[in-house]
């Protein structure tokens, strides 16, 4: 256990709070494992929807399971009007403090939104799952003065989404890309807004306030990433022939180069290496989207290359934030709306953890250290 030597672990570093069967994240190796699999075979095989079944029912559904999930899910995509007008009144809040908002909405119309057994939170991840998508979609219109556009019911999830940004039944490879994104973000360990899940969890209580609290947690800069980031520093760089400069200055001036690094993976994010693929296809189908992603491996290797100068031996490799902004961006999406796209494929595995947490039924609570003053009197 890493700890600090005048008290406990700090930020909990190393200290193990859970058991899961939902993912494991081996930094040292670049691998992770979700419900079994590797993350580049189950996003190559696999579905938005059947990944999200392998983690809340423990295996991979059949093909009648798979169908039947899909047709409860695509039944489950409009939200309520209340939603709407929150969603409306929030219409210059980030998009993902207006997925918050809107999410405290999604336990009306539930049949018992308190209840924590198996099926009703069953009920309430395929709910939220659903609907997350059309909240970041009307209020993405909404933010453009445009109406909302109601879900349809016969595209796949990550296919609708695209439709009610942009008005029209998207390309298949822009879906696909898409679905493939939110397999890849799917789950990944205890990181700060799981952990928040299953603690909320953890008190018995249900899982719409669990995904709340875990959307208020991925809020955070520190949590929340770096895709954004990611695109205004490939569109400061422009050419590949700018790039040693650009990346030199950064680091001479002791700031952070956006993509790279990560706290537990000290080799390439194997997410990364997904999302690249990913790119690289968009790529091949639109000149600007390659132009992008060819300045991308540029700048990758000469970040690479200057991050292992600048700081040698702390293994400064690239993360998955780098390929997910080129993927967002090649999808027309706003650098605004990335946190919340993250949200909607890893609120997926934060309701497998409430579930998991639920089973358990055990408080999480831990003790502090006081350092505080004592034998004080109040003299008044
Ligand atoms: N660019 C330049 N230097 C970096 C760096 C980066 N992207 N990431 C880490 N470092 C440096 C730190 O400055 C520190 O240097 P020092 O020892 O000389 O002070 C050293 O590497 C270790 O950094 P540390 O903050 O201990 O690593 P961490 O494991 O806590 O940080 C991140 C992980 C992700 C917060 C960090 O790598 C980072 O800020 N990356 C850029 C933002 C980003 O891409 N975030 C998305 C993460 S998925």
């Amino acid at each position: 256990m890493a700890s600090n030597p005048t008290g406990p672990a700090r930020g909990l570093e190393g200290v193990v709070a859970a058991q899961t069967r939902l993912s494991h994240v081996d930094g040292k190796n670049g691998v992770l494992i979700v419900g079994g699999y590797e993350i580049e075979d189950l996003a190559s095989h696999c579905t938005f929807e059947e990944a999200a079944h392998l983690l809340w029912r423990g295996h991979l559904p059949s093909r009648d399971e798979s169908a039947k999930l899909a047709a409860e899910m695509a039944e489950l995509r409009e939200i309520p009007k209340l939603t709407l007008e929150i969603l409306r009144a929030a219409a210059a809040a980030p998009p993902i403090d207006a997925l918050r908002m809107a999410c405290a909405t999604l336990s009306l119309g539930l049949a018992d939104p308190n209840a924590i057994t198996p099926e009703a939170d069953f009920a309430a991840a395929k709910r939220l799952t659903a609907c997350f998508p059309t909240v970041v979609a009307a209020h993405a219109r909404i933010g453009k003065r445009a109406e909302p556009i109601a879900p349809r019911k016969d595209l796949p999830l990550a296919a609708n989404f695209l439709y009610m940004v942009h008005g029209k039944e998207p390309d298949p490879a822009a879906a696909r890309a898409l679905d493939t994104y939110w397999v890849t973000v799917l789950d990944h360990g205890m990181n700060a807004s799981t952990f928040t899940a299953r603690v909320i969890a953890s008190t018995r209580s249900d899982l719409v306030s669990a995904i709340t609290g875990a959307l208020g947690a991925l809020k955070g800069p520190l949590h929340g990433g770096a895709p954004g980031p990611v695109l205004d520093m490939l569109q400061e760089i422009k050419s590949a022939d700018r790039a040693e400069a650009w990346l030199k200055n950064e680091l001479a001036q002791g700031r952070r180069i956006m993509g790279f690094g990560h706290r537990v993976y000290k080799v390439r994010d194997p997410r990364a290496e997904v999302l690249s693929k990913t790119a690289e296809r968009l790529g091949q189908a639109q000149l600007e989207n390659r132009q992008l992603y060819e300045l991308a491996l540029q700048v990758e290797q000469t970040a690479l290359r200057l991050l292992a100068e600048a700081k040698p031996g702390r293994n400064l490799r690239t993360n998955v934030e780098f390929y997910t902004a080129l993927v967002l961006q090649a999808l027309g999406l706003d650098p605004r709306q990335f946190v919340a796209m993250f949200a909607c494929g890893r609120t997926a595995g934060w309701c497998a953890h409430v579930i998991e947490q639920h089973a358990e039924d055990h408080l999480i609570r831990p003790q502090s250290e006081y350092i505080g003053p004592k034998g004080l009197k109040v003299s008044r």
